[in-house]
């Protein structure tokens, strides 16, 4: 949520007013059962210059785990607790939508699964979600491969180059690189595309980058004035968007329409005998519209098309950012990643059997998400009146809601507690394999690898709802497995071929929030071709 740049004495005295009218609007709405709960002060200040996950974060310890925030006419209720995030994400998930996220995305994704309709999202959760089965991941571990061998050839080029001048290092953004690495992956496995962006630019990719641009800049922005009628086409931001989205949904027909065209019962049985070697196209599109039949409708397969393409693409890149972040500020757990690297692959690329004994690499990329959560916060509307647990340090008897209470679970605050992780602000990968309690926070079973025997990486079982990275419940993450995977080849190709440092110090590099945390101005790294002589 983005604010307006005033002198502070105006903001001061708009703030308690604002304050005050929302304090009294959301109790009149609550019947005072929200009146209970700690409200957080000094809403609109806090808000300048930094991202609002931050500000989430100083009135998490300041007001508790459950706390309402109230700014403008609008009041969020803002959840810091596993219990309270189990009870609204898993045990009364239905008794809750997406709310402000859902307003922003539909234009974009339409009724994809992220913001569709209850109804909408148990038909099309129930064909999609079969698509991402393990030999659909086997598969696509080697376009994870694939693509990242031309992120490494690519900077392979400008070390040669470099090379020539007499240089043995260059500099690089890779956030900028990682992101469309993601983007590659994301076309090929998703339906088929070669977005090839990792060489060139295209129309297409310019139009993907243009959207996510106006998503972000929706989700940060306090008045949604492109709702307003016209305004999508006399405000230039709106109509280059309505341009961007036309390109992207063309692109997206065509390929609906070759899927279809091209359907061949051949196909259909391999799929259903799970035949994925000798599959020339394995994508998701391949099997929605041969496993469901040539009828399904155009418009639906778009949307969900275009969620995966949005879903799919920065997430990723955002975790591979700051696994590097992290990593070049720990030399030695570098060291030993590098170290797993070279005894598990050697000189040879990641397959779906060896990516299972990357064990540092998977930590490393796990605990990247812990502390840059993507998304950081998980936005929920309640539909009913409903009562939410008290928080560990909130009302015993928990607090009613009513119908439309809009709540923003702080994935950041979960995963930064001091309640549940030792020195939580620290990069340990190693800390997943231990076991913890807090005997503090009623209702809570503690952190538990043993209580999620098959998963490779480490979930919100595990962690009984404290550790959130892909949500939980009915509407967790359809993806998860596909990005992890793909973050842990893509991280151990590159860690396996260079050295990597950052360019400047870790404080330059700054972070900008919209769905994820990015940086402002890259991820600048020193990249150096690893001698495997000295290593
Ligand atoms: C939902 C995170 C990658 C597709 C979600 C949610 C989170 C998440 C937290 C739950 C949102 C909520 O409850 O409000 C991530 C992260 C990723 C990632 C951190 C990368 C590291 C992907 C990929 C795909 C994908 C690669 C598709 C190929 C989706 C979809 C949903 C979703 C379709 C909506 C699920 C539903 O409502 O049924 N993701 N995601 N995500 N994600 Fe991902």
């Amino acid at each position: 949520i983005r604010c307006q740049s005033t002198s502070t004495d105006e903001v001061k005295t708009k703030r308690n007013f604002l304050d005050n009218a929302s304090n009294l609007l959301t109790n009149f709405l609550s019947g005072g059962s929200l009146g209970d709960m700690p409200i957080a002060e000094g809403a609109v200040t806090d808000l300048f210059d930094r991202p609002l996950f931050f500000s989430l974060y100083d009135w998490f310890i300041e007001h508790g785990a459950v706390y309402k925030l109230a700014f403008g006419p609008k009041a969020f209720v803002v959840v810091s607790d596993p219990v309270v995030a189990r009870h609204i994400l898993r045990e009364n998930a239905f008794s809750f939508d997406k709310g402000v996220l859902a307003d922003i995305l539909e234009p974009i994704m339409g009724k994809g699964l992220i913001p569709a309709d209850l109804d909408t999202w148990k038909l099309r959760r129930r064909v999609i979600a079969p698509g991402f089965h393990s030999l659909y991941l086997e598969t696509m571990v080697k376009i994870f491969t694939s693509c990242s061998e031309r992120t490494i050839l690519k900077i392979d080029k400008l070390l040669e180059r470099e090379s020539l001048q007499g240089g043995q290092t260059i500099e690089l953004d890779l956030e900028a690189e990682f992101s469309s690495l993601a983007l590659d992956i994301i076309g090929l496995g998703v339906f088929n595309y070669d977005f090839g962006s990792v060489t060139k630019e295209s129309p297409v990719i310019k139009a993907v980058y243009g959207t996510l641009f106006e998503a972000e800049h929706r989700s940060t922005f306090y008045i949604p004035y492109w709702k307003v009628p016209l305004m999508k086409w006399i405000v230039p931001r709106q109509r280059k968007f309505q341009k961007d989205l036309k390109v992207i949904n063309d692109c997206l027909d065509g390929l609906i329409r070759n899927a279809k065209d091209t359907r061949q019962e051949t196909d259909v049985e391999k799929l259903q005998q799970r035949d994925y070697s000798n599959l020339k196209d394995a994508s998701l599109l391949r099997f929605l519209v041969d496993m469901r039949g040539a009828d399904v409708d155009d418009r639906q397969l778009r949307d969900d098309l275009m969620t995966m393409l949005i879903a799919g693409h920065e997430t990723t890149a955002a975790v591979l950012t700051w696994a590097v972040f992290l990593l070049a500020q720990n030399p030695s757990k570098m060291k030993k990643a590098q170290k797993e690297i070279d005894s598990v692959l050697g000189q040879d690329e990641p397959t779906f059997e060896s990516v299972k004994k990357l064990d540092y690499i998977r930590l490393i990329v796990v605990e990247s998400l812990r502390l840059y959560p993507q998304p950081p916060l998980l936005i929920r509307r309640s539909l009913k009146s409903d009562k939410l647990p008290g928080g560990y340090n909130g009302n015993k008897d928990g607090y009613a809601i009513p119908p439309g209470t809009d709540i923003f679970i702080s994935v950041y605050n979960l995963h930064r507690s001091p309640y549940f992780w030792d020195h939580p602000n620290e990069f340990e990968p190693e800390r997943f394999l231990v076991q913890k309690k807090n005997e503090d926070v009623e209702g809570w079973d503690g952190f538990d690898p043993s209580r999620s025997p098959g998963a490779l990486y480490p979930n919100e079982v595990i962690s009984d709802f404290a550790f959130l990275p892909f949500g939980g419940g009915p509407r967790k993450c359809v993806g998860d497995q596909f990005a992890l995977m793909e973050s842990t080849v893509a991280l151990a190709m590159l860690l396996q071929k260079f050295d990597v440092e950052l360019k400047g110090s870790p404080e330059s590099v700054e972070l900008v929030t919209g769905a994820t945390i990015h940086t402002k101005n890259g991820l600048w790294c020193k990249l150096r071709k690893r001698s495997h002589e000295t290593s």
